[in-house]
């Protein structure tokens, strides 16, 4: 019994995939269409077209860095690809890989590589890389971590670009992960997906505002408001007003949707960002420059937070 107990804890779990679906796509995620293009060029078209990157030589990454502030959409952008790409998709997060048994996290990150190869095309997507594999210097030798990152290393340094399958990670604080990640040849790419700008803000709420009555609602004047706002805040603000204008039409059945329930709504929720967050977003960014395209640069300057 007690040996039986014993293989239950040591036992692989089960990554959570899933095969491509209709409703997932990146018409699900509002703006960004430059990180969406980026994605398009890094991910789709090698795996879409390998043989021309056989035939001209050109090295596909091997791993894409989803990083910026919480709540922009980073594991949604993840989900999203998945579903673009038609791939299985691998959605790991430190728990499902970390345990307290000795070479049990490591076993599982091997296995984890070589179930993907057997279900190509697909994703691998470390969510929250950072407590998976942070800085080696700045975490304590016995605590484990370092192991399991030479473990990841190991495998993304094994792992044949162009062969289906591609590794995505998604991190808020870049500079906490070990730098052996992010040399060239392992996460190639590092995408910075910033808070949205007034455009973007405004195709966010129109994603969260499909289905409801929207003749009483200025969506302009909304994303005016909605400064520093995320995708995740105006997800919530969306659903809050919605919420508070339900209440009131289940009593009165003529009560309309206005924007009266968003100015109530916008009288308790704030941004989860402030102004220095948003600071320090922009000087790491100048930090791990490498792999973001001038276009970007441009278009999320900070002026750009109106
Ligand atoms: N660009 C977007 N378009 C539509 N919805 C969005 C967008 N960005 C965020 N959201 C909404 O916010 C929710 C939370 O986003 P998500 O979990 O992907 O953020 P995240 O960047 O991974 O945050 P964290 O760093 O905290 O993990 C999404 O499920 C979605 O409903
Ligand atoms: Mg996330």
């Amino acid at each position: 019994m007690a040996l039986r107990l014993r293989k239950r804890t040591h036992r692989i779990s089960k990554p959570k995939t899933r095969k491509r679906s209709v409703e997932l796509s990146f018409r699900c995620v509002g703006g960004y269409e430059n990180v969406k293009q980026e994605i398009r060029d890094a991910i789709l078209l090698p795996m879409q077209h390998p043989e021309l990157y056989k035939r001209l030589n050109i090295r596909a990454p091997k791993g894409i860095l989803l990083w910026g502030p919480p709540g922009v959409g980073k594991t949604l952008f993840a989900r999203t690809i998945a579903a673009e790409c038609g791939a299985s998709f691998y959605h790991m997060k430190s728990a499902d890989i970390m345990s307290e048994w000795f070479g049990v996290s490591e076993r599982r990150i091997k296995q984890l590589f070589q179930k993907a190869n057997r279900s190509k095309p697909g994703i691998i997507f470390f969510d929250e890389l950072e407590n998976l594999a942070p800085n080696r210097q700045a975490v304590a030798i016995e605590d484990g971590r370092s192991s399991i990152l030479s473990s990841l290393l190991t495998e993304i340094d094994g792992f044949e670009p162009l062969n289906q399958v591609t590794i995505l990670g998604a991190t808020n604080i870049p500079n906490k992960l070990d730098p052996a990640l992010l040399r060239p040849g392992r996460f190639d790419k590092l995408l910075y997906i910033p808070p949205p700008n007034r455009e973007e803000r405004k195709e966010i709420l129109r994603i969260h505002l499909a289905g409801k009555p929207l003749d009483l609602i200025d969506i302009e004047a909304l994303s005016e408001r909605t400064h520093l706002f995320t995708g995740a805040d105006l997800e919530f603000l969306v659903n809050t007003a919605t919420t508070l204008w339900l209440k009131k039409f289940v009593e009165d059945k003529k009560e309309k949707f206005c924007m009266k329930y968003f100015e109530q709504a916008l009288l308790h929720i704030r941004p989860t960002l402030k102004q220095e967050d948003i600071r320090y977003y922009e000087y790491l960014r100048s930090t791990h420059e490498r792999s973001v395209n001038s276009r970007s640069r441009l278009e999320y300057s900070p002026t750009y937070y109106g």
